[in-house]
């Protein structure tokens, strides 16, 4: 043991405080013995039964327990605010800050030596690891894993599939009685999305950075194995706050270079760019977006899953999971990062075996050249914009077209099927007003569907622009994150329906073809909209997101207050 344990600031006291702090917890049946003098671990828990992918993390808990107690530790669960995907409006990005302020203050506030995090829904991971990184004391990420391979009519489908269903629909191509079939067969059981969407994307990046066990991110949600990895987490956590080794000893700068590496190998989200800026912010660890596309950019595509290949998170643990991944990575990845088992990432992975070539691909047969995340600098995006090439139309890559622009969200909905729409197979949908600010929360909602004449006609893919996000899930050409955002009065918010747009990823940029002179005309009438702050947090929010370049984390959260013990309160 390193130091004295946190907790016994509130156990080990002697006096009226001892008193207090030991006496309310004996009132759960606990004798003196279950906590005097052992590692008090916090298991930080996302369960709620409105976030269904995290629906299973009562049990799960249950396994983490059991092993923080066979190793000598006393755990004790707390909830703190759960983001669901599905359910939450107007989306849960909006919500990653708070709840990274309820874990980071829940962690410090109490009497802990060591947390848990429980993490599966998107947002659930990255708030859970920016308010722990805030307080910086051993901490271990069990996720949830993935649920199992959806079925329609005896083949393989997953959250990606919503988009194709849904056009099929509105295309004529799908009956409502086929949709419903689909929607049944679509979650057969406890987890999260089966795709390498956002939420897996945030378990590899974990197990990536070194902050879980191996083998996290793929395990099945109702695989026995994931209740093994819970149990030996507990174990382990144990041991770290015995070793001292806190967040800050695992996430060095190397450690985000294997992050952001590992998540071009996969195919990972837009999202992740989000997140993991945001995660360095908090510890410290200075990391620009143009980094994501220079580490990224000679990484070709390993892993063969939806939405940018045919296969899912259960076949990827099935062939060797993502250790597998990293053993192919080795002459690529800082291999003696040091990992949450004490081990370095290449001991995690240097016994391992991939079974299957066809879901996981070797370097030298990458499954698809196309990088995962390119980083776009041009006059529309002053500050950067991303785009995921794995997951868009190759034929589009570089395109030049006239801009058909929505002002906002409401805007779109009204007028993208209206018959007189001037739009053809070569026009830019352009879709302003749903960033950070200007939503508020930047909501998922950048792959805008396609107008149905044109899907009528077969066009399957137009070049789409937002200051919004898109689903980990979702694909096509779709250029997001425009930094800065319309709201904010720069040269995105002056664009004009018929403005010629040129995109070319392989170059990396996105212009409109406007003067200086013109943009500058445009920028000086133009006026932001009237201010429509609400009270309490949305206030809070818009008052102090950054933006979607520097991670999308409130100003005043940046860094680390640490593990202080404040004073007594009796
Ligand atoms: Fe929870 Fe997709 S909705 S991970």
């Amino acid at each position: 043991m390193k130091q004295a344990l946190r907790s016994q600031q509130w156990f080990g006291k002697k006096g009226k405080d001892g008193f207090i702090y030991r006496a309310w917890m004996k009132n759960q049946g606990i004798p003196a013995d279950e906590f005097e003098g052992k590692p008090v671990i916090g298991i930080c828990n996302t369960w709620s039964e409105l976030t269904p992918c995290n629906s299973h993390f009562r049990e799960l808990a249950e396994s983490v327990k059991k092993g923080i107690i066979q190793a000598g530790g006393f755990p004790v669960e707390f909830p703190v605010m759960s983001l669901g995907e599905t359910l939450i409006k107007p989306t849960a990005m909006l919500y990653r800050n708070l709840v990274s302020m309820d874990v980071e203050e829940s962690i410090r506030a109490n009497p802990l030596d060591g947390v848990v995090l429980l993490c599966g829904c998107d947002k659930t991971t990255p708030s859970l690891v920016m308010g722990a990184c805030s307080v910086n004391i051993p901490t271990i990420v069990v996720s949830g894993g993935p649920m199992l391979t959806g079925k329609y009519k005896g083949r393989d489908i997953g959250t990606s599939d919503i988009w194709r269903f849904t056009d099929d629909l509105r295309a004529g191509l799908m009956t409502e009685e086929e949709l419903n079939m689909a929607e049944a067969g679509m979650c057969r059981s406890h987890g999260h999305c089966a795709v390498m969407g956002t939420a897996s994307s945030m378990a590899c990046m974990v197990e990536s950075l070194g902050l879980s066990l191996p083998e996290n991110a793929a395990i099945p949600a109702a695989d026995s194995n994931r209740k093994v990895l819970a149990q030996l987490s507990g174990r382990r956590i144990v041991e770290m706050v015995k070793e001292d080794l806190k967040l800050s000893d695992i996430l060095t700068k190397k450690a985000f270079e294997n992050a952001i590496k590992v998540n071009a190998a996969v195919g990972g989200s837009t999202n992740f760019i989000i997140h993991l800026l945001a995660i360095a912010g908090r510890i410290g660890v200075p990391l620009d977006i143009t980094e994501f596309d220079r580490l990224s950019n000679s990484i070709p595509l390993l892993v063969n899953l939806h939405p940018a290949g045919k296969f899912f998170m259960e076949d990827l643990y099935y062939a060797g999971g993502l250790p597998a991944v990293l053993k192919e990575l080795d002459t690529i990845l800082n291999t003696d990062c040091i990992t949450a088992n004490g081990k370095t990432l290449q001991e995690n992975y240097q016994n391992v075996e991939c079974y299957n070539r066809e879901v996981i691909a070797g370097l030298n047969k990458p499954f698809n050249n196309a990088t995962a995340l390119a980083v776009l600098q041009g006059n529309l995006c002053e500050n950067g914009a991303v785009i995921k090439p794995s997951a868009a139309s190759p034929h589009l890559f570089q395109h030049t077209g006239k801009a058909v622009v929505f002002e906002n969200i409401e805007d779109y909905k009204l007028r993208i099927d209206d018959p007189d729409l001037p739009v053809d197979e070569n026009s830019v949908l352009v879709l302003k007003n749903v960033g950070p600010r200007g939503y508020p929360g930047m909501p998922e909602v950048g792959n805008m569907t396609l107008p149905v004449k044109l899907l009528a006609q077969g066009v399957k893919d137009l070049v789409r622009i937002s200051d919004g996000r898109m689903s980990g899930t979702g694909f096509g050409t779709v250029v997001l994150h425009v930094s800065p955002e319309a709201t904010l009065g720069g040269n995105f918010s002056v664009l004009q329906t018929g403005d010629m747009i040129t995109l070319d990823v392989p170059g990396r940029t996105l212009n409109v073809e406007l003067s200086e002179e013109e943009l500058s005309r445009r920028k000086n009438q133009w006026k932001p909209l009237p201010p429509d702050i609400e009270r309490g947090y949305v206030n809070l929010y818009v008052n102090n997101v950054e933006q979607a370049h520097l991670g999308a984390d409130f100003g005043f959260l940046k860094g680390n207050s640490g593990s202080k013990v404040s004073r007594d309160s009796h």
